[in-house]
C-alpha cells in the first residue's frame, strides 16, 4: 500500500509541469508543504510494520530530496528567465537616450593630475602632508630665521592653541622636542615645502617625491592673489645630485606640459631653504611673449621657485649633507592653470560659477 503510494508520487514529482509561477506554487504546496502529500506519507510511516520502517523511511527521504531539487531547479530557471526578460515589453529600447549632464572636472584638478602624471613618468611618487602645521615644518626646519618677515602675522594664519590638546599636538615635532623651546602656535601651512621636511624626516634615501597641496596666506583676495591656493612641491635627494639635474627636470616638465617650443629661464633668487635658489620663468602664454598685463609687459611669467636644498635643511631633517645633496621646487597650480586655459582672474577658481566650470573636461 505504502510502496504503491510512493511509486505513484515519484512518478508525479518527476513529470510535474513547472513552467510558471502558478505551477511552481502548486507543486510546492502539494509536495513540499507541511500539509502536502509527502507530509501525509511521513505521517503514515507509523502504520508501517517495524521491520520495513527503515527502508520505507529512506525511500520517503529520497523522494523528498528529489521533490526539493526539482523545485529549486525550476525556481532558479524561472528567476533567471525573469532577469533576462525586458522589464517593460511595451517600451521601445531603440529610443535615443535623454542626455544626462554629468559634472566637469575642476581645472585645478585637471592641472594637478597632469603635473603629477608628468613627474610620475620620471619616478616621482606622490606624498601629502597636513594643512594645519607646526612652526618647525613650515619655518624652522626650512631655515627661516626667527625674525623672518614670512613668519609675520600679516602673511600667516595662526591657529589658536587649544589648551587640553596642545601637549598631544606638539608631541613628535622634532624641533620643539629637541630644543625644549616653548610651544609655538600651529598655523595653516603657507607653502607645501612643509611636506619636504616630513618626507626627509621619515623616508629612506634616495628620496624622489612630488607633493601637491593647498596652502594659505593672509592676503586680500583679488584677480591676482588669494588667501588659499595650491602648489606642487618636488624633492630629489641622493648622492651627487646637481643643479644640472634640477634644470633638466624643469625643462622636461615644462616641455611635457606646454610643448617643446616654450622658452624657460632660471632667474637667480633667494629662499631660506635652498642655496643656490632660482625662480622659474616661462614664455607668457597669454601674449606669446609679446607683452601683456598678465606678464607685466615682460613676455615672461613665473611658475615657481626652486634650488639646491640648503645643507642646513638636510641636517635639520637628519640627512648627512656631506654625503647627500638634492634639489627641490614649488610651483603654483593656479598660475599654471591660468596660463594653460587663458584664465585672467584667480577668483574664478573658487566662485563655482557654472558658466566657468562647464567649460572644462566632462566627467
Ligand atoms: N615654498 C616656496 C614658496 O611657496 C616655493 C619653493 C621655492 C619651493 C624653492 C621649493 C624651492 O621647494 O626649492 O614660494
Amino acid at each position: 500500500m505504502m510502496q504503491e503510494s510512493i511509486a505513484a508520487l515519484t512518478a508525479e514529482i518527476t513529470t510535474a509541469e513547472l513552467n510558471n509561477p502558478a505551477e511552481l506554487d502548486a507543486f510546492r504546496i502539494s509536495y513540499l508543504g507541511r500539509k502536502g502529500r509527502l507530509a501525509d506519507l511521513f505521517d503514515q510511516l507509523k502504520t508501517v510494520p517495524a521491520e520495513d520502517k527503515r527502508a520505507v523511511g529512506q525511500q520517503l527521504n529520497t523522494l523528498k530530496q528529489q521533490a526539493q531539487a526539482r523545485f529549486d531547479e525550476a525556481q532558479q530557471a524561472a528567476e533567471a528567465a525573469a532577469d533576462n526578460a525586458p522589464a517593460n515589453p511595451d517600451f521601445d529600447y531603440s529610443l535615443p537616450v535623454v542626455p544626462n549632464a554629468l559634472g566637469t572636472r575642476h581645472p585645478l584638478s585637471l592641472v594637478r593630475e597632469e603635473m603629477l602624471r608628468i613627474f610620475g613618468r620620471i619616478g616621482f611618487a606622490v606624498a601629502e602632508g597636513p594643512e594645519i602645521e607646526d612652526d618647525w615644518h613650515n619655518f624652522t626646519a626650512l631655515n627661516f630665521p626667527e625674525n623672518h618677515p614670512a613668519r609675520d602675522m600679516q602673511d600667516t594664519f595662526f591657529v589658536a592653541p587649544v589648551s587640553h590638546a596642545a601637549g598631544a599636538a606638539n608631541a613628535g615635532t622634532t624641533g620643539e622636542a629637541a630644543t625644549g623651546a616653548p610651544a609655538l602656535p600651529h598655523l595653516l601651512r603657507t607653502h607645501t615645502s612643509t611636506v619636504q621636511v616630513r618626507v626627509m624626516e621619515t623616508e629612506p634615501l634616495p628620496i624622489r617625491r612630488v607633493m601637491p597641496g593647498r596652502v594659505f596666506r593672509n592676503e586680500a583676495i583679488s584677480a591676482r592673489a588669494h588667501m588659499m591656493f595650491h602648489q606642487v612641491e618636488g624633492i630629489f635627494i641622493d648622492e651627487g645630485v646637481s643643479f644640472a639635474d634640477l634644470k633638466q627636470t624643469v625643462y622636461y616638465f615644462v616641455q611635457e606640459l606646454f610643448g617643446a617650443d616654450i622658452n624657460i629661464r632660471f632667474r637667480p633668487s633667494f629662499f631660506p631653504f635652498t642655496e643656490p635658489s632660482a625662480e622659474i620663468d616661462i614664455t607668457c602664454l597669454i601674449c606669446k611673449g609679446a607683452g601683456c598685463n598678465i606678464c607685466k609687459y615682460s613676455g615672461w611669467v613665473e611658475i615657481g621657485g626652486c634650488g639646491m636644498v640648503d645643507p642646513a635643511v638636510l641636517e635639520n631633517a637628519g640627512i648627512d649633507p656631506e654625503k647627500y645633496s638634492g634639489y627641490a621646487w614649488g610651483m603654483g597650480i593656479e598660475r599654471i592653470a591660468m596660463l594653460k586655459y587663458q584664465i585672467k582672474d584667480l577668483r574664478l577658481f573658487t566662485e563655482n560659477d557654472m558658466r566657468f566650470l562647464r567649460q572644462f573636461e566632462a566627467l
